[in-house]
């Protein structure tokens, strides 16, 4: 398997043109939330999953992620995050989430104007906890 690089920047590659709608993404962003994420960030991502209590740092509050980033969305962050962690094993407390970063690439703009080749699941995820977030 390749290596993943840790920034998103290292993968921006504008290499095609065309746009990824939220609507056109998989079904896979709560799904794939469910089953990754929500027993440490909790069911609606408010960092209060059954697993939280027992690790050593607590999991972010992932439903004020675009509040304290001015109202923006920090999807650069979030995408580096999750992505960071296929080349960061056992480093971090969060898991590997190799299975999200497998398949079709799709063109994505995560937020600084640059297309990237993105996996469609990492995408869906990230659209769905654009949902999660509080207004
Ligand atoms: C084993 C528990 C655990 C799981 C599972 C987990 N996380 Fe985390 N996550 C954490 C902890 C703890 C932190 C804060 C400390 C750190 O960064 O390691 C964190 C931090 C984050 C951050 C950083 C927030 C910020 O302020 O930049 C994001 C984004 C995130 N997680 C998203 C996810 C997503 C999406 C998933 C599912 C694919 C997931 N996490 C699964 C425990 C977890």
């Amino acid at each position: 398997m390749a290596r993943f690089p840790r920034t998103f920047a290292l993968l921006a590659l504008p290499l095609l043109a065309a746009c990824v709608d939220a609507k056109d993404t998989p079904d896979t962003g709560a799904e794939d939330y469910a089953a990754y994420c929500s027993a440490c960030h909790g069911p609606a991502g408010k960092g209060d999953g059954p697993a939280a209590a027992g690790l050593s740092r607590k999991p972010a509050n992932l439903t004020t992620l675009s509040h304290s980033n001015k109202g923006a969305f920090p999807t650069t962050r979030v995408m580096a995050q999750i992505w960071g962690y296929a080349g960061a094993k056992g480093r971090g407390v969060m898991p590997d989430f190799g299975p999200l970063l497998q398949g079709e690439m799709v063109p994505y703009d995560g937020g600084d104007g640059i297309e990237t080749p993105t996996p469609i699941r990492l995408v869906a995820l990230a659209e769905y906890l654009k949902v999660l977030q509080q207004k």
